[in-house]
């Protein structure tokens, strides 16, 4: 939760005389009252909101601690939001597969999300329906089907060599250490970059369209008002500041889509545009419902998904990999075995990876162990309906904890260890989309499933086999142990982000 520059024993004064006022205004308007899953008993309308804040813990430990409690589903009451948190594997089946489009919705946004997302005019914060509908099926149709993705094998290439050399680079002016996040994050967002604008970008443009998401990101940041409006006049510097941050992002990307917009209407005059981009099928997208075409703030906004979708989730299993990598050197010299009998002296192409089965079974592994972020994103019902016996309202925040699917010891013999054996041997299997049976859902399932889970499992393996062809990665401080605590961080990253030291190969 965002810090606030107000003192929190004021704030949870005032919480509690406001809530006790509610609390005993609504209980006389509810007549029926509903049977929700249980949960840890909170204070009126507050909930279990100052519990979370209080136990010291990143929100997915919390959560983890109290799944032990009370179960595959439970309630938390965050304010006026309630929360329906799931962690079983079923239940999860049953929801999102089987009554796939009862479960298929996005909850109400807070405000500084609807100033960002153009009130909801994105794929991911879509309610289900016609604009969802249409803005999804031209991101997959039209950007991520197989053939499209192979349009974009050059700038893919062009990314891995540019992130070669940057490590090595880097790796010669600090004593064979790297920054593996750092460095994995930047070639993932110049391929989303080169896609999604069609236009080539010096670096430092590129760094500085970074800075710009990230300042994004990080207004996005829950608040406390977001759980209880009702403090939202103590607030107004923040929106003040987040409508001053949109501002800056829409300045900042506009000159982009016009530059491209421009290339289009007059082809060949401008030699750093590409022959394709997510741009061009957003200029003309026909929205069911509406009559206009997007204008340029909700471009931006699309552009932004797109980049803010696919940038750190990758970055991030990238990250655990190395890490993983680092911590067991008979895996990793597998894997390098299996890239030399390959390729042999050649790069890895990204038409390699088929005929990789080992390092298909180690990404298969880091997902289910390292989810790039804990909870998918927040689902709805469309109306009200039940799950397991318990009452779903379709104003619940419906949340997945994913770890409590992949580390499922019921499911899963040894979860706990980094294990790419057990796919690689065939002893275990799981179909990541969840449509035959769900075991694991890094990209979630169902009809919300993430649309770039191809693209996204591409840039993985890829990124993992070229930076382990061309260098041996080794623990910094030599022999030091790896320390695997997570952080939240928009994604879970490294608590301690991974510095590497490497060695090219010969
Ligand atoms: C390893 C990388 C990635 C991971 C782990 C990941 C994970 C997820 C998850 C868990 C969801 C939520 C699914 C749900 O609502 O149940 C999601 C949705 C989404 N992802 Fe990804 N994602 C990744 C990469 C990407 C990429 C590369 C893109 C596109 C450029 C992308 C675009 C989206 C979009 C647009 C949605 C919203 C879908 C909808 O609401 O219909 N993601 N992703």
């Amino acid at each position: 939760m965002a810090s606030s520059s107000s003192s929190p024993v004021f704030f949870t004064i005032l919480a509690f005389l406001i809530s006790c006022i509610i609390f005993f205004l609504s209980r006389k308007s509810k007549s029926k009252r509903l049977n929700l899953p249980p949960g840890p008993p909170g204070w009126p309308v507050v909930g279990n909101l100052f519990q979370a804040a209080r136990s010291g813990k990143p929100f997915f430990d919390y959560v983890d601690d109290l799944r032990k409690k009370y179960g595959p589903i439970f309630t938390l009451k965050m304010g006026t939001r309630t929360m329906i948190i799931l962690s079983d594997a079923k239940l999860c089946h049953e929801a999102f597969i089987e009554k796939g489009a009862l479960f298929a919705s996005r909850p109400r946004e807070n405000p500084t999300r609807n100033i960002f997302s153009c009130n909801k005019f994105t794929v991911n914060a879509a309610v289900y329906g016609p604009v969802w509908r249409s803005l999804r099926r031209n991101m997959v149709q039209n950007m991520l089907s197989s053939s499209r993705l192979k349009e974009f094998r050059k700038i893919r290439a062009d990314s891995m060599d540019k992130l070669i050399s940057r490590l090595r680079a880097e790796a010669e002016a600090n004593g064979g250490v790297v920054s593996v996040l750092k460095n994995a994050r930047f070639a993932v967002f110049c391929i989303l970059l080169g896609m999604c604008f069609g236009l080539e970008m010096e670096e430092e443009t590129v760094e500085k369209m970074d800075q710009v998401m990230k300042t994004v990101l990080i207004t996005l940041d829950p608040r406390i008002d977001d759980y209880l409006p009702l403090l939202s006049p103590f607030f107004s510097k923040q929106r003040k500041r987040a409508l001053e941050v949109r501002k800056e992002q829409v300045d900042f990307i506009v000159p982009f889509i016009e530059q491209r917009r421009e290339a289009l209407l007059n082809p060949g005059s401008d030699k750093s545009a590409m022959s394709f981009s997510y741009l061009d099928t957003l200029f003309d997208v026909k929205v069911e419902g509406r009559k206009s075409v997007p204008s340029n703030s909700e471009l931006v906004t699309l552009c932004s998904e797109f980049l803010n979708g696919g940038t750190d989730t990758t970055a991030t299993a990238v990250e655990w990999g190395i890490a993983q990598l680092i911590a067991n050197p008979e895996i990793q010299s597998k894997l390098y075995e299996e890239i030399k009998l390959t390729v042999g002296d050649r790069k890895v192409d990204e038409k390699d990876v088929e005929n990789m089965k080992y390092l298909q079974a180690i990404v298969k592994e880091l997902l289910r162990k390292h989810p790039p972020t804990y909870f998918s994103l927040t689902h709805a019902a469309t109306e009200p309906t039940t799950l397991a016996g318990y009452d779903i309202p379709t104003d619940t925040n419906v949340e997945i904890f994913l770890p409590g699917i992949g580390w499922d010891p019921k499911i899963w013999s040894n979860p706990e260890k980094f294990d790419p054996d057990r796919f690689y041997s065939g002893k275990e299997e799981a179909d990541i989309t969840g449509v035959t049976g769900v075991k694991m859902m890094p990209f979630g399932v169902g009809r919300r499933i993430c649309p770039g889970l191809g693209m996204a499992t591409v840039h993985v393996h890829l990124m993992l086999a070229r930076m382990v062809q061309e260098f041996e990665w080794i623990a910094f401080p030599p022999n030091s142990k790896i320390d695997f605590t997570g952080k939240l961080e928009f994604t879970v990253v490294m608590k301690n982000s991974l510095n590497a030291m490497i060695k090219p190969r010969s």
